[in-house]
């Protein structure tokens, strides 16, 4: 059985095709869709085909909103303004300027680790945390979102046009580039500094009294059976193996 395709953020001609799996060149048995489906009216769907159809039949999966007439026709809707209006072209040719011009502007600077994405669906990885650029953005006007403390994530909407593509990178940007400016690198002053103060050895003053009594008690038994072992007549190097 082939794997099953969530492409509840990915599908719908976000990524430049209809599926994303088209991209990977495989044909999955079901195929999830939400989200875009209705252009925000609520709806979900299960397609499935082969075998996988033929588990859910006419009335298995009943539910009290599902199916209905008012979200299938905003379904229908949004299904063909993306065919009539070109929104799969444009998510791919507004998306390849957006990941063009991060990468170009962001790509092999510290702090960023990758900008990565197809079509409308782009992220920057960026190498720690970075949530705070959500509130600089929004307060620049502009309205992103960080997944996995990360990563900002770019899906804006189909429709988007190059102008509006350019103001993106012209606000995201100088921001990232800020947030790259404050990943610093230790110097090697710092670094020296820091080495410096490593110490190899613990003393007492390190340890709790039940430690210092526990630890000597241990040295105390290897030196009783040290010298004990050396009573027998034992080599160094047997004794230490
Ligand atoms: C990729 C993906 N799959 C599935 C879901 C689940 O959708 P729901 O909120 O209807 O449970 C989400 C929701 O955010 C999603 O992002």
């Amino acid at each position: 059985m082939a794997p099953d395709g969530d492409e509840v953020q990915c599908g719908l001609g976000r990524t430049g095709k209809w599926f994303v799996y088209q991209h990977a060149g495989i044909q999955p048995d079901v195929v999830l869709l939400a989200k875009g489906l209705a252009s925000g009216v609520p709806i979900g769907a299960c397609l499935a085909r082969g075998a996988a159809a033929a588990v859910f039949k006419p009335g298995t999966h009943g539910s009290t909103f599902g199916g209905n007439p008012l979200a299938c026709a905003a379904a229908l809707a949004t299904l063909a303004a993306i065919e009539e209006e070109g929104l799969m072209k444009n998510a791919e040719r507004i998306g390849g300027i957006l990941l063009a011009g991060l990468r170009e502007a962001l790509a092999g600077r510290p702090g960023v680790a990758e900008v990565r994405g197809h079509g409308l669906m782009i992220g920057v990885e960026l190498d720690r945390p970075c949530g705070d650029l959500v509130t600089q953005a929004l307060e620049a006007g502009l309205l992103i979102n960080v997944t996995m403390d990360k990563v900002v994530r770019l899906l804006p909407p189909l429709i988007m046009s190059e102008g509006e593509a350019r103001e993106v990178l012209s606000i995201l940007v100088p921001l990232v580039r800020s947030f790259s400016r404050r990943h610093r690198p230790p110097s090697r002053a710092r670094m020296k500094k820091a080495r410096a103060g490593v110490r190899h050895y613990l003393q007492f003053k390190d340890f709790s009294r039940e430690e210092y009594e526990h630890l000597f008690a241990r040295t105390r038994w290897i030196k009783d059976s040290s010298s004990a072992t050396s009573a027998t007549g034992r080599s160094k190097t047997a004794r230490s193996q």
